[in-house]
């Protein structure tokens, strides 16, 4: 028998100081303080079982907790081993209600510093609701909760969960098989029973939204999809100034080396690392960018920064910082070519940008641990790489994250696409879809007040002038922004 506890959490005693901290949240969440007024009422998720992955911080703890007032039945994980924030986890733990003798808030399970057999314990609880059903919907960060969902019926229905190939494949795949070989041989029907009711995912991120154009591609996709990243208020947002805000966060905090006069490069010019480019400049650092896309590499050009390939910088470069959702951006090799204290970061989803395993394989390489998310790896030679949370996702792993303000402009997105999934399930095939540009809109304007920001409205001869209704949408949907 597998135990089951109701959540999972560092210290319930940490939820005061949780609260305190989303209740200062909720007054830089607009959005989401707009949606539990407009949705609260109607409550459009009654009786809906929610389960979430996504980094369980205090704004993730804002948008539980409107997802709850709007009736839903929520279970949570964070979507990263080391992006929890223990005392929000603590706080959702508890409730607004609860005490923490007397916990009466939603399921989390997620603590900072999981290992990866704990990451994937955590997702397979928050997907099991006590009665061993599913959820009716998932919120889903780089499509973790999502993939194992998919695997679990592609395994039951071949009847058998394939071998695990160290040598070929990365450590956490091994982890993922074994638990669901283990699942598998107690109950071969279990991961069919779960997904059963799913109406579908939202997905908050790039990497995660690839992997659901892949699925929709190859028709494995098991319930229908909203690209939440797509959003122009998320990408645009949230990526872009939620990085410029949090990658300095994250380097401060883990090294509080000078940025100033030092040279960075930031490889990939997309949303992320757009932000961070900008916000390294804004730092006085010499600026490198490398990019694989000639659109992008001629903004970044044009932007006034040095696009350069690793190779012309690799002994150079003060810091490197990965941005590209793409996988061996840093190899071992090149590592071994920097200059000694060189920093290297990856604010990309995935851990895989930087080459982790082969630097740890690297013969005669020791491993210092300055403090927790912050290591020091002195090749043979003497010279040493610093390398911030093990080469996951910096901004959450050494600070935290990005502000309330941005991520309210993504959540409301997420609040909108659940609430869509939820009561126009019909009206969804198993696709990856985008919501409409007039949400989008709407996102956007419920930031305007709290930035003091006064919209110019269309007259009636402008509009008829332009073609596009007073209330919207002002652009057509090629628009790029
Ligand atoms: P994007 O697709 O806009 O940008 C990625 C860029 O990297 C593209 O322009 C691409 O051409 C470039 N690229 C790909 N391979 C490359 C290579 N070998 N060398 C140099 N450049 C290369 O994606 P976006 O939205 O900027 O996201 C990047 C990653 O960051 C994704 O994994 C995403 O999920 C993640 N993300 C992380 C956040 C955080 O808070 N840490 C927030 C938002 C996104």
């Amino acid at each position: 028998t597998t135990e089951r506890p109701p959540f999972k959490v560092r210290d319930l005693a940490l939820a005061e100081w949780g609260r305190k901290e989303i209740r200062l949240a909720e007054q830089e969440m607009p959005g989401l303080m707009a949606a539990r007024r407009e949705y609260g009422p109607s409550r459009p998720l009654e009786g809906l079982k929610v389960m979430g992955s996504l980094h369980m911080t205090v704004q993730t703890a804002v948008l539980i907790e409107t997802l709850v007032d709007l009736g839903a039945d929520v279970r949570w994980v964070s979507c990263n081993i080391f992006s929890t924030q223990d005392h929000a986890a603590a706080a959702v733990a508890v409730g607004r209600d609860g005490t923490p003798d007397a916990p009466s808030g939603a399921a989390v399970f997620a603590w900072k510093g999981e290992t990866l057999e704990e990451y994937w314990w955590c997702t397979e609880q928050a997907l099991v609701w006590p009665d061993g059903s599913g959820p009716d919907l998932l919120v889903d960060d780089g499509g973790d909760a999502t993939l194992l969902l998919h695997k679990g019926v592609e395994y039951e229905n071949a009847g058998a969960v394939p071998d695990f190939d160290p040598d070929a494949e990365p450590e956490e795949w091994g982890v993922i098989l074994s638990l669901l070989r283990r699942s598998l041989a107690e109950d071969d029907r279990r991961w069919h029973r779960i997904s059963a009711d799913i109406r579908g995912v939202s997905e908050e991120t790039t990497t995660g939204v690839k992997r659901l154009y892949e699925m929709e591609k190859d028709g494995s996709l098991l319930f229908p999809a909203i690209n939440v990243n797509d959003s122009v208020t998320k990408s645009k947002f949230d990526n872009l100034y939620g990085c410029r805000h949090s990658v300095i966060d994250g380097l401060n905090r883990a090294t509080d080396v000078m940025l100033s006069g030092k040279m960075a490069v930031v490889c990939g010019y997309g949303d992320v690392g757009k932000g961070c480019a900008q916000a390294l400049r804004g730092q006085g650092a010499r600026v490198v960018v490398t990019e694989i896309d000639p659109i992008c590499a001629l903004q970044a050009a044009m932007e006034g920064f040095q696009v350069k390939t690793l190779e012309d910088v690799i002994g150079e470069a003060d810091l490197f910082i990965t941005a590209t959702g793409n996988k061996d951006i840093i190899t071992a090799d090149a590592m071994s070519r920097m200059k000694d204290k060189a920093i290297v970061a990856n604010i990309g989803h995935f851990d895989n940008e930087i080459d982790m395993a082969g630097l740890q394989r690297t013969p005669g390489i020791e491993r210092i641990n300055i403090k927790p998310q912050y290591d020091e790896f002195v090749f043979p030679d003497g010279h040493s790489v610093l390398i911030l949370a093990e080469g996951r996702l910096m901004n959450l792993g050494c600070a935290t994250g990005h502000p309330s303000f941005v991520m309210s402009a993504s959540f409301t997105n997420q609040v909108l696409a659940q609430i869509e999934l939820a009561l126009h399930t019909d009206r969804y095939e198993r696709k990856v879809y985008v919501l409409p540009k007039h949400l989008d809109e709407k996102v956007a304007r419920l930031h305007l007040d709290q930035l003091g920001a006064r919209l110019t409205e269309l007259t009636d001869t402008q509009s008829k002038y332009l073609g596009i209704p007073k209330s919207g949408p002002y652009k057509p949907e090629h628009y790029r922004y």
